[in-house]
């Protein structure tokens, strides 16, 4: 697939076969997610893969949403909230590769990264969001590029979801992903593409100009 097929094709799906994704597929899904870009390159993700009888468990903290089961595998999104996390590899490797241009501008970049480390819980946890939310997209248009469905949530209790997958206060569970091969005629795949705002009413070039609300009609794709 193209690029302009995989983004313009992709849909959340619901309706998932039977087939299991075999792990060298999930492997090289995640391959790609490497590539995402993030703040001070700092990739402050991990992605739990739930599979199996423990999607019964997900299930249960994503308010019993029902593709949650029908999926092959769910991935949890989490953001690391301290980043300093890989602060000093990732700063070394600019170092070394000339991002940076000397020893005095490397350590300027640490204590930055120390500053963030110490903002409040709220700054750190949008600032981990960003980046593991880009992570979470490209993971699906990799995903879909390779035949799997996906369906992003930001349906769950979070708290919840700490407590049934033991998983540390200092990550924010950022978003799960439904992955699995589409069901034969899945009908989110079937149906027109839901409404997308036009181009025209939210670019805006030059100047911020935000009249447009209700009143334009849907765009075709
Ligand atoms: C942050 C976020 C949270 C979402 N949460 C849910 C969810 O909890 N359950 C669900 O079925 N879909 C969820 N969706 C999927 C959206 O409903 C879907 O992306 C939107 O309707 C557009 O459809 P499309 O992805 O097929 O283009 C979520 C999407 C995003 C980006």
């Amino acid at each position: 697939m193209n690029f302009d097929d995989v983004i313009r094709t992709r849909r959340s799906v619901h309706q998932y076969s039977d087939a299991d994704i075999d792990d060298d597929t999930l492997y090289d899904i995640f391959e790609d997610v490497r590539h995402a870009p993030s703040s001070f390159n700092l990739q402050p993700w991990e992605f739990l893969v739930v599979r199996g009888d423990d999607l019964e468990r997900l299930q249960s903290v994503a308010y019993g949403q029902e593709h949650v089961t029908d999926a092959a595998a769910a991935v949890v999104v989490l953001g690391t909230l301290d980043p300093s996390d890989h602060a000093e590899r990732v700063t070394s490797d600019l170092l070394e590769k000339g991002y940076l241009p000397n020893e005095a501008a490397a350590e300027a970049r640490l204590e930055t990264v120390d500053n963030l480390a110490d903002a409040d819980g709220e700054t750190r946890r949008l600032w981990t969001t960003g980046s593991a939310s880009l992570a979470a997209m490209t993971l699906m248009h990799a995903a879909w590029e390779r035949g799997v469905a996906s369906c992003p949530m930001g349906g769950f209790d979070a708290e919840s979801l700490h407590d049934e997958f033991d998983v540390p206060t200092d990550y924010e569970a950022v978003m799960l992903v439904t992955l699995g091969y589409p069901e034969d005629g899945a009908a989110d795949l079937e149906r027109p593409r839901k409404f997308r705002r036009p181009t025209d009413e939210f670019l805006h070039l030059d100047e911020f100009d935000p009249v447009a609300r209700e009143s334009a009609p849907p765009a075709d794709d």
